[in-house]
């Protein structure tokens, strides 16, 4: 096996629902174009480890096909292993260098590459951005995330740090423990200046929070590169790729119109956007050069899609949704509209669905304008089946029975993490489909340290309606 990093550290790949084709097909659909549907496409994943990210959409998606191509032959020997247990044959993962994606690979109404544009050489960078475009269907959609100047900047002062310290350490383990110790050091040891301590305290933090993986493969790696929205976008546009949108849709609204200044150019605007906010990290979609795109968006584009939003009631009569963002709005439709989002969330509703809840079309047109740009909601174009009710002997989603046996942390029916506690992840190993309620509150009892079965009988069906909620069960 070559020296390859990431096949002696692990890196911790995870489902990403910004990556997935109903998010790129839903910004598309925003922008006027007419994507691939999700139920039926074709998906690359360029850097995909250990297909952590691209498994669970093969699973929901049995008439989609994918591909994952990594050099790094450990991470997807693992990803085989994972695909074979499930019995899938809708997706195939290649040892490969990315550089070597040619004809032969065919064409992709989807294209993701996470956490790699940064992290290679330039060379390396420049045949992703050209494999992008030249893979690309006519309809197709690019997603490709990078770090981001200006607000990179910062972290890439404690990157450099860091390496200067760790400069003589050649050992992997010992690397990522120096770099920890030297983060402490200074977060701890309240040494430098105070301006700094202000700014140092909250990137270390986080830094200290990073899995070992991510702290390696991410912070300390040998290339680590950052870029401007503008020098991003122009590369695309080397390879016959126009910048689409942003695959977080509220970040490209301007709500205060605290940039009308700029007029109508969208990539100005988005570069004023990065300053103003001090983006360090974007998700950047990309669509063939030449495509009509319909800006900006309106009211009106909402109807096609679904929508949801995680909504709480929250103190002095606000609602929280997504991203903790609150509004506070006595409008009588705006509350109905949210519940209901609430009350189905984390599966979406579509526009129809959801017209009974503001009265009518124009008016729930512009409340769910105001709610996605203001990030409170996302939005979709796939309604992502799943057993909602708790049936007669209910059964977890067989992707999530595979990883409760390794791991407390799941897949949903929505490409969401789930974190399991110990009873939820029990449960979730005995729902197969042959046990009754009564069988499964044995199970659990029977296994170590169980309360009673009484107790356990009592509580069952809480926790099989908390499994249903969070979109686990598969008919
Ligand atoms: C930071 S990790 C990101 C992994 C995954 N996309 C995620 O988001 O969790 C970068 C991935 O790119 C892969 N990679 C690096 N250089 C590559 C190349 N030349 N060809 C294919 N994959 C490459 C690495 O092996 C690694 O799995």
């Amino acid at each position: 096996m070559p020296d390859n990093p990431y096949n002696e550290i692990p890196y911790p790949t995870f489902p990403r629902l910004r990556t997935h084709p109903d998010r790129l097909a839903a910004v598309g659909t925003l922008f006027g174009m007419s994507p691939a549907p999700v139920t039926r496409c074709r998906v690359l994943e360029i850097g995909c480890n250990d297909g952590s990210n691209l498994i669970p959409m093969a699973y929901a998606l049995p008439e989609s096909r994918f591909t994952g191509v990594d050099l790094a032959e450990a991470p997807i020997a693992v990803g085989r292993r994972t695909i074979d247990a499930l019995g899938l044959a809708n997706i195939s993962l290649v040892a490969a260098d990315l550089r070597d994606i040619g004809s032969g690979y065919g064409e992709y109404d989807y294209i993701i590459a996470h956490g790699v544009y940064s992290w290679v050489p330039a060379e390396v960078r420049d045949r992703l951005m050209a494999a992008s475009g030249e893979r690309l269907a006519p309809q197709g959609i690019a997603y490709i995330s990078y770090n981001a100047y200006p607000g990179r900047h910062l972290n890439q002062m404690l990157r450099e740090m860091m390496l200067y310290h760790t400069r003589n350490v050649p050992d992997a383990a010992h690397r990522i423990e120096q770099s920890r110790w030297f983060l402490k050091f200074l977060a701890e040891g309240r040494l430098v200046a105070t301006p700094w301590q202000t700014l140092l305290d909250q990137e270390v933090t986080a830094l200290l929070e990073r899995r070992p993986g991510s702290l390696f493969h991410d912070d300390i790696a040998e290339t680590n590169e950052s870029f401007y929205f503008r020098q991003f976008v122009e590369h695309a546009g080397r390879h016959g790729l126009q910048f689409l949108g942003e695959a977080d849709p509220y970040e490209m609204f301007d709500p205060r119109g605290s940039l009308a200044w700029l007029g109508d150019d969208v990539l100005e605007r988005e570069q004023y956007l990065d300053f103003l906010r001090a983006r360090r990290f974007r998700q950047t979609l990309l669509c063939r050069d030449g495509i009509p795109l319909r800006r900006p968006p309106g009211p009106e584009q909402m109807q096609p899609l679904l929508f949801s939003a995680p909504c709480t009631a929250v103190e002095e009569g606000q609602i929280q949704g997504l991203h903790g963002i609150r509004i506070t709005s006595g409008h009588q439709a705006v509350q109905r509209v949210t519940s209901a989002l609430g009350e189905t969330y984390p599966l979406p509703l579509t526009f129809d669905e959801l017209v009974p809840y503001a009265g009518d079309r124009a008016a729930l047109q512009d409340i769910l304008f105001g709610l996605v740009t203001a990030g409170f909601a996302d939005i979709h174009v796939f309604d992502f089946p799943c057993e909602d009710t708790v049936t007669a002997k209910p059964k977890a989603r067989g992707l999530a029975r595979h990883q409760a046996a390794e791991s407390r942390f799941v897949t949903n029916a929505c490409h969401q993490v789930v974190e399991l506690d110990d009873v939820a992840r029990q449960l979730v190993l005995l729902m197969d489909g042959t046990r009754d309620r009564e069988q499964l509150a044995q199970g659990l009892a029977a296994i170590a340290e169980s309360p009673s079965l009484e107790l356990t009988r009592e509580h069952l069906p809480g926790s099989l309606e908390w499994l249903a909620g969070m979109a686990l069960l598969e008919g």
